[in-house]
């Protein structure tokens, strides 16, 4: 656990130290839970929301993509059902007067029972060798699969007392579980109560002509409210999606973890709109879409696992996460959602408009059914930066810090470096970078000893770094350095632009869903 801490803090320093993230108002002591992105983090952050909007919107000729405003009629969220139910149950504990989400607490210790039963699996896998079978050692061995029932046991009581909105039976759990609070060390606890996570807002010159709005919480009703729009106007024909990039906004209270738990975040969501009965079948196929997807971008699989929802959101007839192994453990990184009829239903009763498709082969109008998936741009970007952050330790001994970023993803492509300011290697590294310029995201840089400016850009993720010499202006030859290998090959300047190409090309990647 602790080394898991420890990891997480360089991740979090890294990303400030390297400009990819920043505290929100900094000078002015920070907003707590709200991040600003920096020079890099942008790129970064920008670069996984073309990698998301390509996969869905460009390759998929029934998916469209649309940009809805945040502020929406209020009456929206009653018909979602945002007002009455969008809540997270909170408890304070008596003695350091500090609020928790009631779940939370539960599933941090349920976190705590799962790390006792990697640790098992990694001394036996240590023991066993090759032949190791995690799956059979958690059946089999005593300890471990009690763990296994007892945290299964403990999710599935939380899930039921949660449906049953049971806020007492939560607290009773919280109490026999012996959960204290990390604060005081008391189980001291209030009652646990309901909080909804809207932020609110006026839109209107004067207070009394003012009307009430909320800041969405989610990007999925702009969709649902222009479904019809975008279906006429579009000419769309069932099954088919529409997708979305967007601001959200929470007013979380279990504000920690970085940018995992933010109150301004982005979401990437996509809602399929499909005939009322195949519903499962197209859920079943976006959690495989959505998973490749994943895969795709080369981390290993055993950083991603599902986890099929026991209690379901007050919208939908089956849900699950995609689950992704951050420094603190594996936690939701994605949703899907099966949301029925539930939402373009609502917005009927309220608005008094139709929100119905006529199928043309069943001859007949029917509210669509929808299957949904949503993934956070920041929990995405969390995911990615983590995972790919590494400290290596090198032949000789020394060590370096290098974030392995899936090229596709990296702010920066190529690094072109003069050897030296002098020369005329200057003169030649920025020529050279000028005409990359037109055709991918590269830098240029003439300050310090060339081997610190290498380990600057692994630091910041930079797939290669393209040295000018002395060489170079003989016979137009430069050398190309890979970030991952530190190997260094000669090539001819004029073969720049495929290398870097065939290394970051979107095709390339998504092609590996196929
Ligand atoms: N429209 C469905 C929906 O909003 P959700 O499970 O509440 O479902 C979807 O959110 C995704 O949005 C999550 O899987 C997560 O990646 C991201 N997300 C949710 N709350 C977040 C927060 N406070 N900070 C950052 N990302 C968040």
């Amino acid at each position: 656990m602790a080394i898991q801490e420890d990891d997480f803090k360089r991740v979090i320093s890294h990303a400030k130290e390297y400009g990819f993230v920043f505290q929100s108002s900094e000078i002015y002591d920070g907003l707590s839970a709200v991040y600003d992105y920096a020079q890099q983090g942008v790129a970064l952050k920008n670069n996984i929301k073309d990698y998301w909007w390509r996969a869905m919107v460009q390759m998929n000729n029934h998916i469209v993509g649309i940009d809805s405003a945040i502020f929406m009629h209020p009456t929206i969220w009653k018909a979602s059902g945002h007002i009455d139910a969008f809540n997270d149950p909170l408890i304070d504990n008596k003695d350091s007067k500090k609020r928790y989400r009631a779940d939370v607490l539960i599933e941090d210790h349920v976190a705590k029972i799962e790390a006792k039963i990697e640790k098992e699996l990694a001394k036996a896998a240590k023991r066993f060798g090759d032949a190791f079978d995690p799956e059979q050692y958690k059946a089999t061995n005593e300890r471990v699969a009690g763990y296994v029932a007892s945290s299964k046991n403990i999710l599935a009581r939380m899930g039921d007392a949660l449906t049953a909105e049971d806020l007492q039976g939560v607290k009773s759990l919280i109490e026999e579980l012996g959960i204290v609070c990390p604060i005081s060390g008391s189980a001291n606890w209030t009652d646990v109560k309901q909080f909804n996570l809207m932020f609110g807002t006026k839109i209107g010159a004067s207070a009394d002509t003012a009307m009430d709005l909320y800041l969405r919480p989610e990007t999925a009703q702009g969709i649902f409210v222009n479904f019809l729009n975008v279906q006429k106007t579009g000419r769309m024909k069932i099954p088919f999606g529409i997708a979305q990039i967007g601001k959200a906004f929470r007013n979380e209270i279990v504000a920690r973890q970085f940018i995992f738990r933010q109150r301004e975040f982005e979401q990437m969501e996509l809602q399929f709109f499909v005939r009322p009965g195949t519903q499962k079948e197209w859920y079943e196929k976006w959690k495989e879409t959505r998973m490749k997807w994943h895969y795709s971008l080369g981390f290993s699989p055993d950083n991603y696992r599902f986890h099929d929802h026991d209690k379901l959101a007050h919208y939908a007839d089956a849900a699950a996460d995609i689950e992704f192994k951050f420094p603190f453990g594996f936690k939701e990184l994605e949703g899907i959602h099966s949301r029925t009829d539930f939402d373009l239903s609502s917005h009927e009763k309220y608005s008094g408009k139709k929100l119905q498709f006529f199928d043309p082969e069943l001859n007949e109008s029917y509210v669509p059914y929808v299957v949904e998936t949503s993934i956070g741009v920041d929990r995405m970007f969390l995911a990615i930066f983590s995972k790919a952050l590494e400290e290596e330790t090198l032949e000789n001994g020394s060590t370096r810090t290098v974030l392995k970023l899936p090229a596709v993803l990296a702010p920066t492509k190529a690094a072109i470096l003069p050897l030296v300011k002098k020369d005329g290697l200057s003169e030649l590294a920025q020529s050279i970078f000028e005409e990359l310029q037109w055709d991918f995201a590269v830098s240029y840089d003439e300050k310090d000893a060339v081997g610190r400016r290498y380990r600057r850009q692994d630091a910041l993720g930079t797939p290669f770094c393209i040295t000018v010499d002395h060489q170079t202006k003989e016979d137009q030859t430069v050398t190309i350095r890979h970030r991952d290998t530190m190997a260094q090959e000669r090539v001819a300047i004029s073969e720049l632009s495929q290398i870097i190409d065939r290394a970051v090309n979107v095709k390339h990647w998504l092609q590996k869903m196929k």
